[in-house]
C-alpha cells in the first residue's frame, strides 16, 4: 500500500489577505470566512486547520509599528483559540489548532482551555506551541523576553506541567452514576504538587478528562534547539522549506531527533508549508506564475515587514537591490532560521528577490495544472519519505481552496495518495492511521 499523504490548511486570524485580488466578500473578524473555508477543507478530508497567533503589534521593521498598521500584517491578530472553538462548532471531523505562547500564558490557563476545547470539539483540538520570538508581546505584557534557548528551556517544563495536569484524572474516574449520586472516583484523581524552577502548581485539572487526553501538540521551531523540542514533544511540525533539498534534510534530521527521545518516527508528522500555483491549463499557469513576479512595491515592503517580525531583526538596514549579506543566527532573537530556506544551494539572492519570493506566496515551488500539481506533490512525498502538507492560504481565498480541493485532491485520491473518508473519531487518530 502506497503511503498517504497528509493536509493541513494553515492562516491565521487577522486582516492578511484583506485586500487580495482574489478575496470574497466577508469580514475577516466574523466567524463565517473561517468557517467557510473550513468547510472546504473537510470536504478535502483535510487532518486539521491551524491558526497562527501573535501578542502584539511588532516593531521590529523600521522600529516602527507604522508598516504593521499600515498594511495590516501579521501581529494585528485576533485571538486564535475564540476562533479555533467557532470553526470547530461548524465541523464535524477535521482537527482546529490554536497557536499559544508558552512564555506569556500561565500553564494551567492553557492546560484547562485546551482541555475544554477538546471536549467542546469532540477530540479535534491542537495546539500549536510557540515560545514568542518577536518582543512585541513580552512589551504588552511587561515581561522581559528571555534569550532563544532559554524560552525553549522553560517551554520544557511548562510541557511537563500541563501533561500532569491533563493526566491527573485517571482516564476511568468520572462515573456519573444517577443511581448512586457518585460523580468521580476520588482515588483517581489526584494533585500534582508541581514545583519546578519556573512554575508551580497543586492540580488537579479541574477540567475532566478530554477526549484526547490531550490536546493534539504542534510545533514550528526550525532551530536546532527548537528542532529538538519539537522531536521531544509534538505530534506535527510545519515547516518552511521550499526546496526538495531542504525538505529531505529537515525531514531525515527531525526523524533522527525523534528516536534520540525514544519515540517511532512515525509518531511525529513532518508537515510542509506549500501554496501550490494552480491553473485548469498550462497557459494560465504561467500567466499566475508570471504575475507573481511583479508584485507592487507595497507588497514588497509588507513581505519584508514580515520576516523582520518572524526574525525580530530590522531587514530595513540593507540595500533592497544587493546580495543580503550573511547574519549570523545568533544575533536573531526572534525564528533563527527564517532566512535559510531562501539561500538553498548556494544561492545569494538580493532582498528584493527574498521579498518577491516570500510575497509569491509560491511556497514550495509547486505550479501546474491540478494532474501536474498532483505529480509534484507525489514527487516530493516518495522523495522525501512521508507526511504532509500544510497549504498557506487566508481564509478570503475561497476559490484557492474549492480548486485545490476539488481538482487536485481527487487526482491524488484516484491514486491512491490521500485518504478517501475519515477513519478516526479524533484528530489525533486521523493523524497517526496514515
Ligand atoms: C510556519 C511557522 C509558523 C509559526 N507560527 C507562529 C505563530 O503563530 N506565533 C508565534 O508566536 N510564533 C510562530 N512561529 C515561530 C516559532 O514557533 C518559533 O518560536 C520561532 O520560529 C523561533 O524558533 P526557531 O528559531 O526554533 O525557529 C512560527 C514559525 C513557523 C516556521
Amino acid at each position: 500500500m502506497k503511503k498517504k499523504i497528509h493536509f493541513g490548511w494553515f492562516t491565521e486570524y487577522g486582516p492578511i489577505g484583506w485586500d487580495g485580488q482574489d478575496a470574497v466578500e466577508g469580514d475577516w473578524r466574523q466567524p463565517k470566512l473561517y468557517q467557510q473555508m473550513a468547510q472546504i477543507c473537510e470536504r478535502g478530508l483535510f487532518d486539521f486547520a491551524l491558526f497562527a497567533d501573535h501578542l502584539g503589534i511588532s516593531s521590529s521593521f523600521k522600529g516602527s509599528i507604522e508598516n504593521y498598521v499600515k498594511y495590516g500584517l501579521n501581529g494585528i491578530n485576533h485571538d486564535s483559540t475564540l476562533l479555533a472553538a467557532m470553526v470547530a462548532a461548524s465541523t464535524n471531523h477535521m482537527g482546529v489548532g490554536t497557536t499559544v505562547s508558552t512564555m506569556l500564558t500561565p500553564p494551567y490557563l492553557l492546560a484547562r482551555q485546551t482541555a475544554s476545547l477538546d471536549h467542546l470539539s469532540m477530540g479535534r483540538v491542537a495546539w500549536n506551541v510557540v515560545t514568542t520570538g518577536n518582543a512585541a508581546g513580552f512589551l504588552n505584557f511587561g515581561v522581559d523576553q528571555p534569550a532563544h534557548d532559554a524560552r525553549y528551556d522553560q517551554a520544557e517544563e511548562y510541557l511537563d506541567l500541563c501533561f500532569k495536569l491533563w493526566s491527573s484524572w485517571e482516564p476511568d474516574a468520572v462515573m456519573m452514576d444517577r443511581e448512586t449520586g457518585v460523580f468521580a472516583d476520588p482515588a483517581k484523581v489526584h494533585p500534582i504538587h508541581f514545583e519546578g524552577e519556573y512554575y508551580k502548581s497543586q492540580g488537579p485539572l479541574n477540567v475532566l478528562p478530554s477526549p484526547q487526553g490531550r490536546p493534539t501538540i504542534i510545533q514550528a521551531g526550525s532551530s536546532p534547539r527548537g528542532r529538538d523540542f519539537a522531536a521531544k514533544w509534538a505530534d506535527a511540525v510545519i515547516v518552511g522549506a521550499h526546496y526538495l533539498d531542504d525538505m529531505k534534510a529537515y525531514y531525515d534530521d527531525m526523524k533522527e531527533r525523534v528516536t534520540k527521545f525514544g519515540r517511532k518516527p512515525e509518531e511525529l508528522k513532518v508537515f510542509f508549508i506549500i501554496k501550490p500555483v494552480i491553473g485548469q491549463t498550462e497557459e494560465l499557469v504561467n500567466r499566475k506564475l508570471e504575475a507573481l513576479k511583479h508584485p507592487p512595491e507595497s507588497v514588497i515592503h509588507a513581505a519584508l515587514s514580515a520576516l523582520s517580525s518572524r526574525m525580530n531583526y530590522n531587514l530595513s538596514q540593507f540595500n533592497l537591490d544587493e546580495p543580503l549579506p550573511p547574519i549570523d543566527e545568533k544575533e536573531i532573537t526572534g525564528g533563527q532560521t527564517t532566512l535559510s530556506r531562501f539561500y538553498t544551494s548556494g544561492r545569494r539572492p538580493t532582498l528584493r528577490e527574498i521579498a518577491i519570493e516570500e510575497a509569491g506566496g509560491n511556497k514550495g515551488g509547486i505550479a501546474g495544472t491540478p494532474e501536474q500539481v498532483a505529480d509534484q506533490l507525489q514527487h516530493i512525498m516518495e522523495s522525501v519519505g512521508g507526511d504532509g502538507f500544510v497549504v498557506r492560504v487566508d481564509a478570503h481565498d475561497q476559490s484557492y481552496m474549492t480548486e485545490f480541493v476539488d481538482t487536485v485532491i481527487p487526482v491524488l485520491q484516484e491514486r491512491g495518495l490521500v485518504r478517501k473518508a475519515y477513519k478516526g473519531k479524533t484528530l489525533y487518530e486521523n493523524l497517526m492511521e496514515i
